[in-house]
């Protein structure tokens, strides 16, 4: 059987060498290479290497060399077509009709490719033509300078319905192909093709094998109807197993050391994060990823970080790709979820925020397994048996979506550690009475006890912002000069300020990684169970009672004047970014006296 170019160069391109050698040969990583002891010969010290990146192996002690399909022929002695099938298995790729005509099929998608390039060089240089400027002043605008766009291959579609057409006839094409390439639309009721982006940016787009294969356009007049327009599906672009600047990101997520690639919504995003010397990030092409971009993130890294707005819609998108993945997650390979502040996208990020905060947001990239548990956990309130036993259930739904039988066991054990974590001591509130301490440790005793008053107001203080850090915005000074009684909180509120400060993020997961890595794993759990439930708010009534309860507090604790003016000062020390006024605020809480009183509380 006679398989098309195309096909085995796709199916190459789908299975990592390293993987499937890797089964039998145990191979450590040496730079941009495996090594490991020869298989063809006995050897003590390797001469072996796998190149991923150039899709072979090389064996220096018997001098064989090969790729994955010769790695079967050789070790297992499969036929070429044997090799291909189990390979095209293991890829998830149908295996091909008979198709004698390949070849011919080959060769006319390799004349279409050179259209496309020819497109491509005709747009980049009307970039530079008069009518280019208004696209020259739209890309600088949004921080794309000459160096930028030539790195990117930008070009310029001109507002014409021939401009394209003409240069490319007269280079000898003939209209059908550069329909078939989707350069020109064929009118409906025939008449002569016209040019398909007119009056548009144009970002080449290229395929795993860094072949030209479609363009996105964005429209620079208001009343275009798509901002957004790519080429269609043709025999070259297939959008839903493309991603944008695959190939160039493929080989910057070795140099950039990182588990996988990043993942942005849109081309200004890819462009944006590169200039600032993110190299390795991709972008779908104006939809939510497929199975098959899924498999091509995979082939680039085990832990590809896919982006989202921190706002309920990112939230929602997460969740989509997230659904999308379980089926397909197999042991070492999963995905990240990083949310960005809401309102923001990577392109804002990197050019309002710099560099570090796009990469401290990437660090603080989410577990595929916390994002779904808190999806589960949150959907309805965990006050009766019943539904208690609803999120069991859908946590046993998520684990039976994984195909594969191993990650699906440790997700389910996972779970099932989370609820008994969740549900163990859960809160028993017989007497209507609050806990009279915030944390039983011993050493604070005697501070709780001389301040033990409101407590449970401070709890739900502390609960409130960590739970709604959009609160600090209108109320982070009350928040710092709020008087403690215990050290733990004391200690909360400092990691709290601290984040705050350097951050001046409202993300809740963000401020939950802080605290976690700043070993509070066990105290905001403690926090979450003593804390009574609010019934949901809006966010005016929620900053209202929380600036309504702090206030109280503050009044109550006798917070002599000066004493609010060394809070304040301190607090305009932290902004500064000065630590040592962190530790001076704990300090000075501490030895703020609360008045007696009740323990009602909340
Ligand atoms: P949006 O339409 O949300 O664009 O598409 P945007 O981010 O607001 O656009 P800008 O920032 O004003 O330019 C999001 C991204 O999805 C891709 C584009 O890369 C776009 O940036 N997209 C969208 C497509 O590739 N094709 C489409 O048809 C639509
Ligand atoms: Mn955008």
């Amino acid at each position: 059987m006679r398989f098309g170019e195309d096909f085995i160069e796709e199916l190459k391109s789908r299975v990592k060498p390293s993987d499937v050698i890797g089964r039998t040969v145990k191979l450590r990583r040496q730079g941009r290479e495996f090594a490991g002891l020869s298989p063809f010969n006995k050897e003590k010290t390797p001469s072996f290497f796998v190149n991923d990146e150039k899709g072979f192996y090389h064996c220096f002690s018997s001098g064989k060399h090969g790729d994955v399909i010769s790695w079967f022929q050789e070790t297992e002695g499969l036929s070429f077509t044997e090799a291909v099938e189990r390979l095209a298995g293991e890829a998830g790729m149908a295996m091909p009709a008979p198709d004698p005509e390949a070849a011919q099929k080959a060769q006319r998608q390799k004349g279409l490719v050179e259209w496309m390039e020819e497109a491509g060089r005709f747009y980049a240089a009307e970039l530079g033509r008069v009518r280019g400027r208004h696209a020259r002043h739209y890309l600088e605008n949004r921080g794309l300078d000459e160096d930028a766009c030539a790195q990117f291959g930008m070009g310029y579609a001109p507002a014409s319905h021939t401009a394209l057409k003409d240069y490319l006839l007269q280079k000898g094409a003939n209209p059908a192909a550069l329909v078939e390439a989707g350069l020109l639309i064929a009118p409906d009721g025939g008449g002569a093709p016209y040019d398909r982006f007119r009056d548009r940016v144009m970002f080449p787009i290229h395929d795993a094998r860094r072949r030209l294969v479609g363009f996105g356009g964005r429209a620079l007049s208001a009343d275009a109807k798509a901002k957004y327009l790519n080429s269609p599906e043709t025999p070259l672009f297939h959008k839903g197993r493309t991603l944008y600047h695959y190939p160039e990101a493929r080989t910057a997520v070795r140099a950039a050391g990182a588990g996988g690639l990043i993942v942005a919504e849109g081309y200004m995003d890819v462009i944006a994060l590169a200039r600032a010397g993110i190299e390795h990030a991709v972008a779908p092409l104006g939809t939510a990823l497929t199975e098959d971009q899924l498999r091509l993130l995979w082939q680039a890294g085990p832990d590809p970080i896919l982006c989202f707005d921190g706002d309920k819609a990112g939230q929602r998108a997460a969740h989509r790709a997230l659904d999308r993945a379980l089926p397909l997650l197999e042991p070492g390979r999963t995905l990240k979820f990083a949310f960005l502040p809401s309102g923001l996208d990577p392109d804002d990020m990197v050019r309002q925020r710099g560099r570090g905060a796009m990469e401290d947001v990437l660090r603080e990239a989410r577990t595929l397994v916390d994002v779904v548990w808190e999806r589960e956990r949150d959907l309805v309130p965990l006050d009766t048996p019943e539904s208690r036993a609803g999120l069991k259930k859908r946590l046993r739904d998520v684990s039976a979506e994984i195909a594969n039988k191993e990650v699906a066991s440790f997700y389910t054990s996972e779970f099932y550690a989370r609820i008994d974590a969740l549900f163990r001591r859960a809160p028993r509130r017989t007497s209507g009475r609050a806990p009279t301490r915030a944390f039983p440790s011993s050493d604070l005793r005697k501070i709780a006890k001389k301040s033990g008053a409101g407590l449970a107001e401070q709890r739900f203080l502390l609960a409130q912002i960590i739970a709604y850090p959009q609160i600090l915005v209108d109320a982070d000074e009350t928040f710092a000069n709020m008087p403690l009684g215990d050290e733990v909180l004391i200690r909360l509120q400092a990691a709290i300020l601290e984040h705050w400060l350097a951050s001046q993020t409202v993300d809740r997961e963000s401020l939950r990684r802080h605290l976690t890595h700043k070993g509070f794993v066990d105290d905001l759990r403690e926090l979450e169970r003593r804390t009574i439930p609010v019934p949901e708010q809006s966010e005016t009534d929620r900053v209202a009672r929380w600036l309504q309860t702090a206030q109280n507090l503050i009044g109550r604790s006798g917070l002599a004047d000066e004493q609010a003016a060394r809070v304040k000062q301190l607090l305009d020390g932290l902004k500064r970014g000065d630590q040592s006024s962190l530790r001076a605020l704990g300090a000075s809480q501490m030895s703020t006296e609360l008045r007696e009183d009740d323990e009602s509380g909340i």
